[in-house]
């Protein structure tokens, strides 16, 4: 927890509702490999942040690079609401304009988060999004896959990131 505290808007006490999820707040760097088979694959450096205010959601933002040319690529934003079910709901807004609600369940214990689209809006190809984020070994790794109007779902994105 110790992490946590010092990462994460130490001042204001965090919601209950948010510390089954809590091992993800602060900021996060690594690198990702970008795919699917209509496109060329890329590589990507990542900086991810997690961050409360004491409400019952985590505040997510991300950005990506190219790895080589260190070029500006993807970016999102959005919520993360846990319920004490197990459930989850994520909205994220991306740079592209592409809007996602995702439901899904969280494990506390295993550190595994799976999101499936709900709703994907104003995306000219995309019709489903999934990602799944772990935590194993203090590293946090994740896989989007994404169906378009042409292919079914397949791999899109993979990266795996540490806490900086
Ligand atoms: C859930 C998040 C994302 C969605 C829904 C998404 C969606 C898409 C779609 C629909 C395409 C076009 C595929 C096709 O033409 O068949 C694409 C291509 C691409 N995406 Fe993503 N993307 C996402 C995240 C990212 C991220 C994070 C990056 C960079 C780090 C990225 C980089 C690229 C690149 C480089 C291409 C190829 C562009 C081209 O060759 O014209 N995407 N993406």
């Amino acid at each position: 927890m110790e992490g946590v505290t010092a990462t994460a808007s130490p001042d204001i006490p965090m919601h209950p509702a948010i510390a089954p999820i809590s091992y993800l707040l602060g900021t996060w760097k690594g690198q990702g490999e970008g795919g699917f088979p209509t496109i060329n694959s890329f590589s990507y450096v990542e900086h991810l942040n997690f961050s409360h205010s004491g409400k019952p959601f985590i505040a997510y933002t991300q950005k990506t690079w190219k790895l080589n040319s260190g070029e500006p690529m993807h970016a999102e934003s959005g919520f993360w609401r846990p319920k004490p079910d197990g459930s989850i709901e994520v909205v994220i807004s991306q740079s592209t304009g592409l809007v996602e609600v995702q439901k899904g369940t969280y494990d506390a214990e295993e550190k595994v988060i799976k999101l499936q689209s709900e709703l994907v809006g104003n995306a000219s190809k995309v019709r489903e999004i999934t990602r799944v984020f772990k935590l194993v070994d203090e590293e946090l790794s994740y896989e989007v896959q994404m169906a378009t109007n042409l292919t079914s779902l397949q791999p899109h994105l993979k990266a795996s990131l540490k806490r900086i």
